[in-house]
């Protein structure tokens, strides 16, 4: 059993931590906050606990470090965890800028551990229903696919909406498209806090014609959840909100009749939902992860994927910094 470590215990590595302590031996907790140490300790005596990293790196024993600290921190704790050659499993996203995370990925290579990145919704069972839709051609060629990431709250003043809510859908609109955008545009405006951007808006368009959207914004009166994928042939809804209908496929789509020289209709037919399970995400990447450790990278995959996550989120940000006349 692979013996982990986990740096960061606040809101949200604790729910890591809960999920590595059933699945692995959890072996170190590391927190630079006395207070969210101590509560960790208590609840996981059989973990050392410690506000030292330097003591995890040193373990030779320990496989694979977590890291759940807040997102300026990643690239730093995960370059020196790869170099003490250890797995990494780093929160969403593992580095600001897509050069720092070439280098995690170089680095992940060279000494083959394993690098994943938490994009939590790629390991969603109705995130995984949209995949095989759009694979398998049940919806017929994809034409655009479109995110909504929408709320009243939680207003943030040190991340922009497009770092705290657009590493989400970005992470799943490429993993449906499967390829890299040639185009990147990113329009936003910071209504409450100087240069935080509380809603931003984005194109993707990519190589084979396809194009997505995010709409992302924590300043709206609906709380969404949702992605949208139009085919050519089908049309399909991701709504996390949804308790069971997560994925609705509608039997829509444009339709030119035999006979009518070019003139388009549109066909409406079923809507259905297909069961999907209700395993816990974070459950099943936690799993993966440790797959991965147990038998090796597999060509680096989920690095590589992240990799082009960063790239885009780079590129977005800065047509973002450069604003509508840049
Ligand atoms: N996958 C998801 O759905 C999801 C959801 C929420 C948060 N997250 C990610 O999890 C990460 C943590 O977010 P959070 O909401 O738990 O933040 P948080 O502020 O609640 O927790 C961060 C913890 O890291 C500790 N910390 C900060 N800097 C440190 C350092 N240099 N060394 C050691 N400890 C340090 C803090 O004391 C705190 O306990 C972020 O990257 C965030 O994007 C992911």
């Amino acid at each position: 059993m692979a013996r982990v470590g986990q740096i960061g215990l606040g809101y949200w590595g604790k729910n890591l931590v809960r999920n590595f302590d059933d699945l692995s031996e959890l072996a170190w907790l590391c927190d630079s906050d006395e207070e969210h140490l101590q509560e960790l300790a208590r609840r996981y005596p059989h973990a050392q606990a410690t506000q030292d990293f330097d003591r995890l790196l040193a373990d030779d024993t320990l496989d694979a470090i977590v890291i759940a600290t807040p997102v300026p921190t990643h690239f730093e704790l995960a370059r020196q965890a790869l170099e003490a050659g250890k797995h990494v499993f780093v929160e969403k996203p593992p580095a600001m800028r897509a050069a720092e995370m070439e280098e995690l990925v170089r680095l992940a290579e060279e000494r083959r551990r394993v690098l994943m990145p938490g994009h939590l919704l790629l390991y969603h069972p109705g995130v995984r229903k949209l995949k095989e839709l759009v694979d398998s051609g049940a919806l017929g060629e994809v034409l655009c696919v479109y995110g909504n990431r929408q709320n009243l709250g939680k207003i943030r003043k040190d991340e922009n909406a497009l770092w705290s809510l657009g590493v989400h859908d970005l992470s799943v609109i490429l993993y449906l498209v499967g390829e890299e955008p040639d185009v990147a545009v990113a329009h936003g405006n910071a209504f409450l806090t100087d240069g935080v951007e509380d809603v931003v808006f984005c194109y993707l368009r990519f190589p084979s014609g396809k194009i997505a959207h995010m709409h992302l914004s924590w300043l709206d009166p609906q709380k969404m959840r949702r992605l949208t994928v139009v085919g050519r042939e089908k049309m399909a809804v991701f709504d996390d909100m949804e308790l069971e209908r997560k994925v609705t496929i509608y039997e829509k789509a444009p339709w030119e009749p035999a006979g009518t020289y070019g003139e388009w209709r549109t066909r409406t037919g079923d809507i259905f939902s297909p069961k999907i399970p209700n395993d816990e995400p974070l459950r099943l990447e936690c799993e993966h992860f440790l797959a991965l450790v147990a038998r090796g990278p597999d060509g680096h995959v989920e690095a590589r994927d992240g990799l082009t996550v960063v790239r885009a989120l780079d590129r977005l940000n800065q047509s973002l910094r450069r604003g509508p006349d840049g």
